[in-house]
């Protein structure tokens, strides 16, 4: 079956680059504004009997990119494509995967309800932020994790004598793996409230003298890094610090907190729009990733 990747303006960029990696053809959807804002899309290519990639990362503002999200879908199910797969870069609200206080929504589960209601065969995402988001889909889910493919991306350029380091215990398995990958140690760093509810961040594993490579699935406000270097170093670790992303939303005064807590490299995808930063940075792109697992053949998928 013949197959297009589809993207709204705003992937424009992802979407290109995706279409020359599965060396498909690029249907860039219009997406205009009437005057109170509502949006109206149309496929300027024909879809019909084709399989779709639909390319679309919540980015902010989320909801907006959601509601465009469930127009593209649309236009190609009324177009009448023959199946359509949804590329989904980043998944906001992921971080809302459970209820702690009464009244409370489970923020996660409803985005991932929303986007399944728009109505895909197939979903691929990246990294979700945790292994609860795996069942909120209500379509078979492809989840790709590539904290593998950006250690690969720094292996040469770590010192000899470097830690791999869980900002926190949720991320220890992520973490994990890739201590395993490279052949390194794994230390963690437990956030504990002590009296008068002050955080405070204790280093599990041995970290004295070694250089570490701190591992998450996404920098926001950079305030865990920023804590995390900071116990590392009462902890003894020495320089360079280097910092694995998947996710590099960067909000706020996140780069200065970056820059502050040291950050000798940066080693983030591209599932959001990547920017300058005044330290450096590698950008590990995520198109080919996905493209070699869109080639397979999804096994739960009954068409
Ligand atoms: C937390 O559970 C996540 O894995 C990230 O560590 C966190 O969301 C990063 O946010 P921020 O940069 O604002 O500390």
């Amino acid at each position: 079956m013949a197959r297009i990747v589809v993207c709204g303006p705003e992937m424009a960029q992802f979407g290109a680059a995706l279409a020359r990696e599965l060396d498909e053809s690029l249907c860039q959807a219009m997406v205009e504004r009437f005057p109170d804002g509502e949006m109206h899309v149309i496929l300027p290519e024909r879809v019909t009997d084709l399989d779709v990639t639909l390319v679309q990362s919540l980015l902010s503002p989320a909801g907006e990119r959601l509601v465009e999200l469930s127009l593209l879908a649309d236009a190609c199910r009324r177009a009448r494509a023959a199946r359509v797969t949804l590329f989904l870069p980043y998944l906001a609200y992921a971080r809302q995967d459970r209820c702690t206080r009464r009244g409370e929504a489970l923020g996660g589960e409803v985005v991932a309800g929303l986007v399944s209601l728009a109505g895909f065969d197939r979903i691929v995402a990246v990294d979700l932020h945790s292994d609860a988001a795996l069942g909120w889909f209500r379509a078979p889910l492809q989840h790709l994790s590539v904290g593998p493919d950006l250690a690969e991306a720094v292996r040469s350029s770590l010192p000899a004598s470097s830690v791999v380091v869980s900002p926190d215990l949720g991320g220890a398995k992520r973490a994990e793996r890739v201590a395993k990958l490279l052949g390194k140690p794994l230390a963690i760093v437990h956030k504990t409230r002590g009296e008068r509810e002050v955080i405070v961040h204790r280093v599990l594993g041995d970290v004295r003298g070694q250089a570490p490579l701190v591992v998450d699935d996404m920098i926001s406000t950079g305030g865990t890094i920023a804590a995390a270097a900071d116990a590392l170093r009462q902890a003894g670790c020495v320089p360079p610090l280097t910092v694995l992303a998947t996710h590099a939303l960067l909000v706020g005064d996140a780069i200065d907190r970056l820059r502050a807590a040291q950050v000798a490299c940066l080693v983030h995808s591209d599932s959001l729009p990547t920017r300058e930063l005044p330290f450096p940075n590698v950008v590990v792109p995520l198109a080919p990733i996905v493209a070699s697992a869109l080639r397979e053949e999804f096994p739960w998928n009954p068409k």
